[in-house]
């Protein structure tokens, strides 16, 4: 039986996964390195200074010091912060309220399982807060995805076991940080990029949480 479902957070709840791709355009533009929607799509679910050093690999002459990418970072964070600064309920993704609501009406645990230091925040301005019972702290994890620890603390902070948690994603490295943690994983978005998943969505407004169920139960048959 499921009892929990632990959420990514950007490009899941909210669509703050382009604010992230706008943050770091406008740094890879700054530096004059190439960068497009394809590229990004690395960069989705890892921790900031991961995606920094994925952009400054495609830069490989130059030579950046660990301050240089601190400042780096910090900017970008700058930049994110400011398109974050206008997010409030009208941001949450088609269909993710009513999600919510059915799966806390149905006694079922939900935690937040967001690689983002800014998830705090963007869940307060969302107006979401009552609905979970765990937010994982990333600054605690000192693996992030595509390793399972997230989720696997997510699960131990709610006492459930990961095989009655549900982890709904949609990046390549969330999906497969909730595969390795041995959940059911949902993955929301194109099928080239989260095919280990084992229930895709084009976007949030197909997730119905008894089909979810059902399905998880037929692939126990
Ligand atoms: C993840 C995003 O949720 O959080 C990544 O998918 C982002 O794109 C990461 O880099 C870290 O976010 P932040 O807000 O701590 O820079
Ligand atoms: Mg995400």
């Amino acid at each position: 039986r499921i009892k929990a479902f632990v959420f990514d957070l950007d490009g899941v709840i909210t669509d703050s996964a382009e604010l992230h791709y706008q943050a770091w355009s406008r740094i890879a533009s700054e530096q004059g390195i190439p960068f497009d929607r394809d590229y990004n799509e690395l960069l989705k679910g890892i921790s900031r200074m991961e995606s920094l050093e994925k952009i400054l690999e495609r830069k490989p002459d130059a030579c950046f010091t660990a301050s240089d990418k601190e400042a780096l970072a910090a900017r970008k964070n700058d930049y994110y912060k400011e398109l974050i600064g206008t997010i409030g309920p009208q941001a949450l993704l088609a269909g993710i309220e009513t999600l919510l609501k059915d799966i806390v009406g149905a006694g079922i645990g939900i935690a937040l399982a967001s690689a983002s230091r800014n998830a705090p925040t963007i869940i307060e301005r969302l107006g979401i807060g009552h609905f979970f019972q765990v937010i994982v702290d990333p600054a605690d994890i000192p693996h992030g995805k595509p390793y399972p620890d997230i989720y696997l603390r997510a699960a131990s902070e709610l006492r459930v076991s990961p095989k009655e948690c549900v982890g709904v994603e949609d990046a390549e490295a969330g999906v497969q940080a909730i595969k390795r943690a041995g959940m059911f994983a949902i993955g929301i978005g194109s099928s080239e990029v989260l095919h280990e998943a084992d229930y895709i969505v084009p976007d949030s407004s197909f997730l119905q949480l008894q089909d979810i169920l059902d399905r998880i139960d037929n692939q126990k048959d």
